[in-house]
């Protein structure tokens, strides 16, 4: 057999936080080890994009376009990668090409190599316009499969839209498996079609949500995966990644190792391990999401979405009833055509499931996210929306069936117009883009702290959680 080095992509500054403590690691934690993490020889640090940009503005009241620069100054040897949700870009809803566009070319003008982007419905028209602008930029493009099962997804399905995937001109394919219900058994079968039919990279990235994320990269790495995605220990497993030093052991003197120093691997977990202990001192990192729990295999809910429904109901006083929305989403998700949960249909899906539960009847409150996709806004599921559901959230009124942002007219000079005078440089018009009041508010606080007032504005005890 020949030697075959397998890539890590440290999810550790992204995936790993976003999916056990709903994004809150600020960059004043992260930056004090980049340089050691910059020696290990990781393939890519994913470090940006996902939820950290909304929680940066958010909760952390920190510039997102300030922290990938610092991380970029820091970070001299290893290619840095984000994830976006191609043409909702990093918020909630679909953004004209000319935004789209203007995204990515700073995403990489600030420091981004490697753009992970994926759209929720697998609706490749979705996709487009970032991977277009990935090329001219010079960036790496990776797409995404937004990993799900169910009837419609056959490893046909999956083959048929890897080529089309190649042939929009992707570097590599990531096979995103967002809610960890890829299993052992099937992984072999998956990836074995996928490098018979396409000839660039294949990166897997999991979470052990159901507990079997780790021998399911395992079997996918025997069977020719090239890249995966892991986190350092302390912020691991549950509804995180299988854990770096885990799976460099896993490899170590078998024809797939990966040629990491275990030595230094460990001093960057005794640099995150105190973090944690304090995410979980101040009640921040719930238990709950650092277990197994097999009964993921049958709702299908990613890491974030996970504790994002339990600090969603924790706010409502409404903890008892986990379970009951748990086993409210496959439902609502099988009314919405049985998309992949993963951003923005994982909570979609979610706070429509939540909605039906605490209401006590299905759909007697619709949310406005919910009317949209039934509107044809997200673009196409791989299945037909429940008839009934659609009639009562669209009423008289025809679904579209175009590419959605083919609707869109270019946006960005309005929003440019807009913002005035808060601009302090080019990136705000795009943070204002994706979440105009949040950044808003974010842009008088920053004006206020400039001109001396009030530090405490920083407000990092926040304990409000994103829905
Ligand atoms: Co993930």
């Amino acid at each position: 057999m020949t030697e075959k080095k397998i890539k890590i992509t440290e999810t550790v500054l992204r995936d790993a936080h976003q999916s056990l403590v709903a994004t809150r690691m600020g960059t004043e934690d992260m930056l004090p080890i980049l340089e050691k993490m910059d020696q290990v020889g990781f393939y890519s640090l994913e470090c940006w994009g996902g939820a950290t940009f909304d929680a940066c503005l958010r909760f952390l009241k920190e510039d997102p376009w300030d922290r990938l620069r610092q991380i970029r100054d820091r970070v001299k040897n290893t290619k840095l990668q984000m994830l976006l949700r191609g043409q909702n870009l990093l918020g909630y809803r679909h953004y004209a090409d000319d935004v789209v566009e203007y995204f990515v070319q700073k995403s990489i003008a600030n420091g981004i190599d490697i753009i992970r982007v994926f759209d929720a419905f697998n609706d490749l028209r979705n996709l487009e316009t970032s991977v277009r602008s990935i090329k001219k930029e010079g960036g790496e493009a990776q797409i995404a499969l937004a990993y799900t099962t169910g009837a419609a997804y056959t490893t046909e399905y999956w083959v048929k839209i890897a080529r089309e995937i190649e042939n929009m001109g992707a570097d590599s394919i990531c096979i995103k498996d967002m809610a960890g219900i890829l299993t052992p058994a099937y992984v072999p079968e998956l990836v074995t079609a996928l490098k018979e039919t396409v000839s660039v990279p294949i990166q897997l990235h999991s979470h052990c949500t159901s507990g079997v994320a780790p021998i399911t990269y395992l079997k996918g790495v025997e069977a020719g995966c090239d890249i995966i995605d892991t986190a350092m220990s302390p912020f691991a497993m549950g509804t995180s990644q299988p854990a770096t030093e885990v799976m460099v052991e896993t490899f170590r003197n078998s024809p797939y190792d990966t040629g990491l120093d275990q030595n230094l691997l460990a001093e960057i977990a005794d640099y995150f391990r105190p973090i944690r202990d304090r995410f979980i001192a101040d009640g921040r990192l719930d238990p709950k999401v650092l277990g197994v729990d097999v009964k993921t295999l049958l709702y299908q809910v990613p890491g974030g979405m996970l504790s994002n429904l339990v600090s969603q109901l924790k706010e409502q006083n409404a903890s008892d009833r986990f379970y009951d929305v748990l086993a409210e989403i496959p439902s609502v998700r099988s009314d919405l055509g049985e998309p992949p949960l993963v951003t923005p249909s994982s909570q979609i899906v979610g706070t429509q499931a939540v909605l039906n539960v605490l209401m006590g009847e299905r759909y007697k409150v619709m949310s406005k996210e919910t009317k949209a996709v039934l509107h044809g806004e997200y673009g196409a599921t791989m299945r037909p929306f429940n008839p009934e559901v659609q009639k009562k959230a669209l009423g008289d009124e025809e679904p579209i069936t175009c590419r959605p942002a083919d609707l869109l007219k270019p946006e960005l000079h309005k929003l440019s117009e807009e913002l005035g005078a808060y601009k302090q440089q080019d990136e705000d018009v795009l943070s204002y883009a994706l979440f105009p009041q949040v950044a808003l508010d974010f842009f008088k606080e920053r004006d206020a702290r400039q001109h001396g007032i009030d530090p405490a504005l920083c407000d990092r005890e926040n304990k409000a959680y994103p829905v």
